[in-house]
């Protein structure tokens, strides 16, 4: 069964039918693959696509007046097997179409390292989320070579210099149902000396590992691949449908081994080396596009350590300053506080003293009051006891 999500929206669904084998399910895991496909317009790059994936990919036709190179994205999910594959198509449109062709280069060049950075941002972020990071690095480039030409044009060797520097690139002979077989062969050999000649370091199979060690030498020895690719379908004598090309002389199978190398690149491709394009994108074309990162911020190795003991002292001293800087605060606000209530109690103490004199006055007018009173009473009392004695005295 196919299931299928289109940049991640459920309305957008492409109808995405897996008519044959892709060999996703020789794969042990969930994972995430990006393409790139890099040739001039009408090369046949959306074509090899459905045909390598088995589904329809409504990429719109290049109208040739771009200005410039465009790259047009297109997302989809489809799952073989129990194994879900995250397929992200990335297709030049105006590819060669243009009088100024050196600028095509250069914006696929920028494109991948957009790619890096966006990557390089999420891993240096101090909460970083790559177990669910949406990968968007490419794993691979198909370039798409014209079967006409007599070797490589100047175009070729300029992108596919630059590219294969940032990204492992696959060279394809493109429409290779229009070269007949001994020119194919020649013109195979030609391609591979002029990218040696040119130092164009285009993705190798790995020799390394024994168990793929036979495969990957004889892949390499197909290398550029000539491939066909088509929409349609016919069928056989054998009653079998295939995926073909139909001529007034016979049809050409894009996957039968004789007539072109298709099924090669899908297992080159697709089930023997997927693991190893994703690692080299990590281990080897990624890390360089970091490390010159990482210089152009003039950061040396062993920097992070070194980094670290200064952030830390940066923030301490900053912990101590912001520290200070409230104590002064709140020592000021303290005193502030004190002579404010300092003031109210002086305030109070004097109104405190200005009533107390006022009891005190009105208290000693009472007592001299009574005093005069007291002294009256007595002088009176004198006066009656003199009065007394004198009249005792005329008595006798
Ligand atoms: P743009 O997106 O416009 O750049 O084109 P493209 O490179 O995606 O090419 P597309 O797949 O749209 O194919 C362009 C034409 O070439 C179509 O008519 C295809 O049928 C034809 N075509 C594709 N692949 C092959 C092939 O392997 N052999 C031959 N003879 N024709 C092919």
């Amino acid at each position: 069964a196919i299931k299928a999500k289109q940049n991640g929206v459920e309305s957008n669904i492409p109808e995405l039918k897996l008519n044959g084998f892709v060999g996703f399910d020789s794969l042990p895991y969930q994972f995430q693959f990006n393409v790139l496909c890099v040739g001039e317009t009408g090369m046949g790059k959306t074509t090899l696509i459905e045909s390598l994936f088995n589904m329809k990919v409504d990429f719109e036709p290049c109208n040739n007046e771009l200005r410039t190179v465009e790259l047009r994205t297109k997302i989809c999910e489809v799952s073989e097997g129990g194994v879900r594959v995250k397929l992200r198509i990335v297709e030049t449109a105006g590819y060669g179409d243009q009088l100024d062709k050196d600028k095509s280069a250069k914006i696929i060049v920028d494109y991948i390292n957009e790619q890096f950075e966006a990557y390089l941002k999420e891993e240096l972020k101090v909460r970083r989320h790559l177990a669910y990071y949406d990968d968007t690095r490419i794993h691979v480039a198909l370039y798409f070579i014209s079967p006409t030409g007599h070797g490589l044009k100047a175009l070729d060797i300029v992108t596919m210099k630059e590219l294969s520097k940032r990204v492992n690139v696959i060279p394809v002979i493109a429409k290779s149902d229009t070269a007949c077989k001994d020119e194919l062969v020649r013109f195979k050999q030609k391609i591979m000396s002029e990218i040696k000649s040119h130092n164009i370091d285009v993705y190798q199979f790995p020799v390394d590992d024994e168990t793929v060690r036979k495969d990957n030498a004889g892949l390499n020895s197909l290398l550029p691949f000539a491939v066909v690719g088509s929409t349609d379908f016919v069928t056989k004598e054998d009653g079998r449908l295939v995926r073909a090309r139909r001529y007034p002389w016979g049809i050409v199978e894009v996957e039968n081994e004789e007539h072109c190398d298709f099924v090669k690149l899908r297992e080159a491709m697709l089930r023997i080396n997927e693991d190893s394009l994703r690692e080299r994108t990590h281990n080897i074309l990624y890390e360089r596009y970091r490390r010159e990162r990482l210089r152009e911020m003039k950061m040396k190795d062993g920097d992070a350590g070194f980094k670290m003991v200064e952030a830390f002292q940066l923030r301490q001293k900053e912990f101590m300053e912001e520290r200070q800087k409230k104590e002064e605060q709140y020592n000021k606000e303290f005193l502030a506080r004190v002579a404010k209530k300092e003031s109210e109690l002086k305030h109070r103490e004097e109104a405190l003293n200005v009533r107390i004199r006022g009891i005190n006055e009105s208290y000693e007018g009472e007592a001299k009051k009574i005093e005069d009173s007291i002294n009256a009473l007595l002088d009176e009392k004198a006066k009656l006891e003199n009065a007394r004695n004198s009249g005792k005295k005329q008595r006798k």
